[in-house]
């Protein structure tokens, strides 16, 4: 390693120290404890799926950066940024934490690529046609080491470090499942994520 290199290296690193010590001052310990465990995964799948691994982990120990507000906060901040309210958003306010994510990443966390800021975006319901780094982001915050076990979670944390399409089907099919059962309403984004998937792999 030359001198240069070095010094990157030595600098992404002091960037992903800045970003977590920031998390774990806005975040609940249970988040950031969660957070830190999606940033590894992400990590890894990268190295696994030849993503980009410093966007992979920025992504990861990002994607919950808005998840600390109460509700009234949710809708008075989406206001304030002039962000759309879907019907399922304005009943589950909670969900506006990924389209704030987004904002306060580029915001308060300087973070300004596009990739990064989608793979936020879309981290809770997933979208069709994702890019790698979304996949890999919208798998990772479901398989992450410190998740309490669940129905579908070893199957996908088996899945996921093989065939990442497949992956996101698990993720989402057991989402759908989860908020059924819980008899939550369904964000429609989520069926649209899972009915793409599952059509692409039966092509
Ligand atoms: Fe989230
Ligand atoms: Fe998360």
């Amino acid at each position: 390693m030359d001198i240069t290199e070095l010094r990157n290296s030595m600098g992404k690193e002091m960037d992903m120290t800045r970003l977590r010590d920031s998390m774990k001052k806005v975040l609940s310990e249970k988040r950031y404890i969660h957070s830190l465990g999606v940033e590894e995964v992400c990590h890894d799948l990268a190295l696994i799926y030849g993503a980009d691994i410093e966007k992979a982990e920025i992504a990861g120990i990002l994607h919950d950066c808005a998840k600390y507000l109460t509700k009234e906060e949710f809708l008075s901040e989406a206001k304030r940024y002039r962000l759309p309210i879907s019907p399922y958003e304005r009943d589950n306010p909670y969900m506006l934490h990924a389209k704030l994510g987004l904002i306060y990443a580029r915001e308060k966390y300087g973070i300004n690529d596009e990739e990064i800021l989608n793979a936020i975006l879309f981290h809770t319901t997933g979208r069709p046609n994702m890019t790698l780094l979304e996949k890999i982001v919208y798998v990772s915050d479901y398989i992450e080491p410190n998740r309490k076990p669940f129905p579908g979670l070893d199957e996908a944390r088996e899945v996921a470090y093989r065939n990442l399409d497949e992956a996101v089907i698990i993720v989402s099919k057991c989402t759908l499942y989860y908020l059924n059962e819980k008899g939550v309403n369904i964000d429609p984004a989520t069926k649209t994520t899972y009915e793409y998937y599952v059509n692409q792999a039966n092509i």
